[in-house]
């Protein structure tokens, strides 16, 4: 049965961009309920560590880089089919490839710099909420 609860990332260029506003209110309006969210800044050990399961891929070492270039808002969402939604809401990991409408279609630069996180199963969105909050930042 799917969960009910994701988790994402602004990343640094959607946060320099100034677009944080613009897409927690897309994500409000499709019905994703905050349930914990912050204002941080990943090291390049922790930005590797999150990453860990792409370390083998050509673009680890300029994705940790990108993803501690800057402050980006980490944040759990609650929603029916969490996981599934979210994926949908932020169209595909290329921006030129990204539905019309989509998170990314609207915000991302390029496949590096693609304005958000959105994890990929119940199992990840569980492992990456608790790398970023405690139990007791969760509402
Ligand atoms: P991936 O898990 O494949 O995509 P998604 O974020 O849509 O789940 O890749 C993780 C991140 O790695 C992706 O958001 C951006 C970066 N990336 C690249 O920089 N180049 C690439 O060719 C790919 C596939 C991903």
């Amino acid at each position: 049965m799917a969960g009910n609860k994701t988790f994402t990332m602004i990343k640094p260029d959607a946060v320099k961009a100034g677009h944080i506003g613009a897409i927690l209110a897309k994500i409000n309006e499709a019905g994703f309920r905050i349930v914990a969210m912050k204002l941080t800044k990943l090291s390049t050990e922790k930005a590797g560590e999150f990453y860990e399961v792409h370390k083998e891929r050509p673009f680890y070492g300029e994705l940790v880089d990108f993803m501690s270039s800057g402050p980006i808002v980490a944040a759990v969402l609650e929603k029916d089919n969490a996981v599934e939604d979210f994926r949908t809401l932020i169209g595909a990991t290329n921006p030129a490839e990204a539905a019309p409408g989509t998170i990314r279609a609207l915000f991302a630069k390029s496949i590096g710099e693609n304005a958000v996180h959105g994890a990929d199963s119940d199992e990840n969105a569980a492992r990456e909420a608790s790398f970023h909050f405690a139990a007791t930042e969760m509402f």
